[in-house]
Formats: C-alpha cells, structure tokens, sequence
C-alpha cells in the first residue's frame, strides 16, 4: 500500500464492532439454549475464524451483514475436521476453554504466525482441570481430549493475559465447584466477565487491599440467548485518534465506540501528553460502556523533553496499542520507552522487534530491549518502505507514521489489515486531508 504524507484528518466516523467482544458474544451465544442475534459483529478475519469454527461445532450460524444470529441445539457436537483459528490467538485459547469441557476431542490449528505462538499458558491450567491437551511442543496444532465433567481450579495467571483468563473461565463453566481466576501482574480486559454477566451467568470479581483481582465461577447448568449489540473497537479507533492527534489542525469524532476502562489506556495516555481528547459516556451495550471519542484543534504535546517511560501494570491495557504508542513517542519532546512488554514478542509478529526495525528505516533514533524499546524524540519521520511482518497492528501502526512523514511510504503485505479492520484504509482515506 503506497501512503502520503497527510495535511490533517477530518471527519466522523463510526466503526464495526470491537473484536474482543465479537469473539466473546459468539462463544458465549453458542453455548446458551435459543437463538442471540449479535448487532455490529466485528467484519475481521479474526472474528470469521471464531464463527467458521463454531459452525464446524454444529452452531447455527447466520450472517446478515454486521448482524449474526447464533443458535445451538442441544449443545456442541464433534467437528468432522480440524478446526482452523486463522490468525487468531483468541479464538484458539477461548475455544480450547470451552472444548475442554465437552465428552469429545477437537484438534485446533491456525496459520504459520499462530502455529508459532505459546500455548504452554493454557495448556498448563486446562490439565490441571482435568482434560488433556497434545501439542507440538507447546505450540498449536492443538488436540483437546474434552472430559466432562472439569475440576475447578484456583488459577494464578503467570501472564497478564485476558485469552487465558478467558480460557480458563469458559472452562470453568464446565467444571465441578468453584474456578477462581487470580491477577496479580496487571488487570486484563474484562469483556469475558461482562458478556457473562450480560447472558445472566453468575460471575463475580473482586480487588483485594493488595490489588489483585480474583474472578470466580461455578458449574453452569444453562443460560438463554439474547439480542445485543457490540461497540465500536476501540483498538482500530486508536489508529485513526492517533493520526489526527499527530496531525496539527486535525478534527475528528467517533460514535458508539467502546469505552471499557481496561481499552481506553492509550487515548488516556494521549491526554496525559498534552493531546486534546475527549472521551463521552454515551451509554451501555451488553453491559460494556460506549461512548463518543473528539480529536480537536486544541493543544499540541505538552512534554517537557523528559523520557516518558511506560511499563509495569500499564502494559497489559495498552498491549494491542504499544507499537502505535512508539510511533507516537518518535513525535513525543523527549521520547518514550516501554519496558515489561516482553509479551509483544508473543503476538502475531515479534512486535517489538517489528517496530524498532520500521522506525529505524523511517530514520528514528530506537534501541532494543528484549522487553521494550526506547525511541528518542522529536524526530521527523522519512517516509520510506516498511513491512508488516503480516501483522494488521503493525500495517496500521506503520501508516499513521507514514501519514506524519515527509515522503511517499509503502507499507508491504498491508492487506493483513483485515485481521482487525478490513475496511481501515477506506476509512483513513474518507477522512485524511493532503
Ligand atoms: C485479547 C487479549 C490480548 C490482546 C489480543 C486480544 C482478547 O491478548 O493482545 O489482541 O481478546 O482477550 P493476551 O490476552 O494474550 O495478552
């Protein structure tokens, strides 16, 4: 994809439905008794996956446009082959939570980048609750001997991660007692939580004096179906808010798009730059707040040529959005650095390898950590050729810098956009000034 330079960004936009969420709402729909319909399910790849697998489960799945209506009678039935998760890390780890806990055996798989991903993390805890999980050394494909019914289990997560928090919850809605999921190294998002709550499904969650969190669940014996409608994605909003924040004189607002504290870390971490944002409560969707996001004309950074550093229990509600964050840190008076973000090297790329090699060819000043990075500040972006490295986080990350450089850019494999956001630069390009 070949991207010039921007003047600004001006528009309004309102965005597909919040992937996380969409992932949730179909897993969970297809476990209840009578139909859901889902209004504004995410049009990602990543989603697709989830719904294709859960159709080889014996789901009713149809799709009219944004809207899905899921239905399963009777309850999951083995699939007749191998279960393909695409690219996608949330289906895998979600789905094997749920198969643990049915009297039959599923073999999961994915593309090359999630056949290289750890599973270690929910294989451990899925074996403690009883079921036997096979892979190729730790990694996918998967086969999940399901046995019915799951143990409980206490669970401390060695890895802020909300997949596995997920994972081990779904299980637990199969397993005999109470399952008690701990977090200790950070708060992940809590969309498994909510949408649980929002199908009627008895959850609870509570901070203690030290600040972790424990969520517990029980042995479920059924839920209903519902209708309801899933928020904007506040992930793929973050590429656009960030452009027009870089942009002086940009404006731009986005409607019905989730707000959820454990998402809204980056547009926080742009007000604490000095970057004029709005966010609006606007209301409740399957129990997740929504809201309208303003970039406005206002005030540019406010650094004062310090390091900004981030790290610790930021880095878990910022995760999807570090890479765009150092983009942002290359404009920051005095830069940024990441710290405690080892976990980047586990996502669809090495991200944090991905970022450090594509600033670098757009002339930044960046050093590498293997848990971060530190990029220096202000610099002038040069526009140049950078790669994906097929990750969509990468590709839209790296066509916000490509928007703020000076030069043409071409961003190589940017079609792995539709991971998240298949329509991301129709969108960008309904909004950008030159
Ligand atoms: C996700 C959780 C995060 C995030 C991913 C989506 C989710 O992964 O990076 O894009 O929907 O639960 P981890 O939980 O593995 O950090």
């Amino acid at each position: 994809m070949k991207i010039t330079p921007a003047r600004r960004i001006n528009g309004r936009v309102h965005l597909p439905g919040d992937k996380s969420i969409s992932h949730r709402a179909a897993i969970i729909a297809s476990l209840a008794t009578g139909p859901s319909r889902i209004a504004n399910f995410s049009p990602s790849d990543d989603c697709a996956a989830t719904l294709s697998c859960l159709e080889k489960l014996g789901v009713g799945i149809e799709r009219h446009g944004d809207s899905v209506r899921v239905e399963c009678g009777g309850g999951l039935r083995p699939a007749a082959a191998i279960l393909d998760c695409g690219n996608s890390g949330s289906t895998i780890r979600m789905l094997a939570g749920v198969l643990a806990g049915q009297d039959f055996v599923s073999t999961l798989t994915g593309d090359d980048s999630l056949r290289s991903r750890p599973m270690k993390r929910i294989i451990e805890p899925l074996k403690m609750m009883g079921a036997e999980v096979k892979s190729r050394e730790g990694r996918p494909p998967l086969t999940v001997v399901g046995t019915k019914p799951l143990k409980a289990i206490r669970y401390e997560l060695p890895v802020a991660s909300a997949q596995v928090k997920t994972c081990v919850l779904l299980a637990g809605l199969h397993a005999e007692g109470v399952t008690e999921v701990l977090e200790k190294n950070g708060e992940t998002r809590d969309h498994t939580e909510r949408m649980l709550a929002c199908f009627g499904v008895p959850i609870k969650s509570l901070v203690d004096d030290s600040g972790s969190r424990t969520t517990s669940i029980s042995l479920n014996q059924g839920f209903s179906g519902r209708d309801i409608s899933i928020p904007g994605d506040v992930s793929s909003a973050a590429f656009l808010i960030a452009a027009a924040a870089l942009l002086p004189g940009s404006r731009l607002d986005i409607e019905g798009v989730g707000i959820n504290p454990t998402r809204t870390m980056f547009l926080k971490q742009l007000q604490s730059f000095g970057l004029a944002i709005d966010i609006e409560d606007s209301g409740d969707d399957c129990n997740e707040p929504v809201g309208n996001v303003h970039v406005t004309p206002g005030a540019g950074f406010d650094s004062k040529g310090n390091l900004i550093p981030v790290r610790g229990g930021l880095i878990p509600q910022l995760i999807d959005e570090l890479p765009l964050l150092a983009v942002v840190g290359s404009q920051l008076h005095g830069g940024i650095e990441i710290r405690d973000a080892r976990e980047l090297r586990s996502k669809e790329s090495d991200r944090i390898s991905a970022t450090v090699k594509n600033l670098r060819a757009m002339g930044a000043d960046v050093q590498e950590f293997e848990d971060g990075l530190v990029v220096a500040g202000p610099t002038l972006l040069r526009g140049t050729r950078v790669d994906s490295y097929g990750d969509h986080r990468i590709a839209m990350a790296f066509t916000v810098a490509a928007l703020i450089a000076e030069g043409d850019s071409e961003i190589a494999g940017a079609d792995c956009v539709a991971v998240s956001f298949p329509k991301f630069f129709e969108v960008l390009e309904s909004i950008v000034e030159r």
